[in-house]
């Protein structure tokens, strides 16, 4: 993707939107146990949700994150706080890099692993310092925390550059709303794999929860421009 010299600002993260190809609802996977992740990540496809982030926040992660990348989904790492963790992700097959903040040295780690990194910002100023670092795709979190829509748009407002995934208690409902605002390009949680339903391997119930999110998407709600009269 971008090289670590590449100082360009927003071209160190539009990666993010390469790799997701288009998917605005991305589920954020931490898993005790890695042979979860496959099936967890076949039913999510198959409801329509076929890039995941597996968060760095277990023992098993970077099993499950191999399992998942090898068995041929687009996974990328999360809660990736660590420069060291790039290059173990990055090992392991992520295709991207999330973090609940900014760093620097993550950001340095992931442009040399060619890794898009999609870092976590809360405040106007943790935006002004990702933007000035070259990022104008930044994770909004926690959005739900922070006041929901209402935070998304105030914080917004100023910076028409920056284009937001809000993560962090967005449920079925909530998501279209983030979605229907032009600076979200996507929005991540864990809703869609309730860790009741993986422990039991609720596979078909994880399913219909994936394709519920993926229908939230507001281009398949609105009707053809060409049919308008
Ligand atoms: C994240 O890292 O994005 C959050 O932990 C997801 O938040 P949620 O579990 O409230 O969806």
């Amino acid at each position: 993707m971008n090289g670590p010299d590449d100082n360009t600002p927003g071209t160190r993260t539009r990666g993010i939107e390469d790799v997701w190809a288009g998917v605005s609802v991305v589920p954020v996977l931490t898993l005790a146990d890695p042979s979860q992740a496959v099936p967890l990540a076949r039913a999510l496809a198959r409801g329509g949700l076929p890039v995941v982030e597996i968060t760095l926040r277990t023992g098993a992660s970077l099993d499950a994150l191999e399992a998942v990348a090898a068995a041929g989904f687009v996974a990328g790492a999360g809660t990736v706080t660590r420069p060291e963790q790039v290059a173990l992700a990055a090992a392991a097959g992520a295709r991207f890099i999330v973090a609940p903040g900014f760093s620097r040295a993550v950001a340095e780690a992931a442009a040399e692993a060619g890794l898009p990194y999609l870092p976590g910002v809360a405040t106007a100023t943790e935006i002004m310092r990702a933007v000035e670092a070259g990022f104008d795709r930044l994770k909004l979190f926690p959005a739900a925390q922070l006041g929901g829509v209402a935070a998304v748009k105030a914080l917004a407002a100023p910076f028409p550059q920056v284009r937001f995934c809000p993560t962090g208690g967005i449920d079925a409902t909530s998501c279209r709303d983030y979605l229907a605002l032009p600076a979200v390009f996507a929005v991540g949680g864990s809703w869609t794999a309730p860790n009741a339903a993986i422990a039991t391997g609720a596979w078909a119930h994880i399913g219909s929860l994936a394709r519920i999110a993926s229908g939230a998407l507001p281009s398949r709600e609105e009707p053809p421009m060409s049919r308008a009269p």
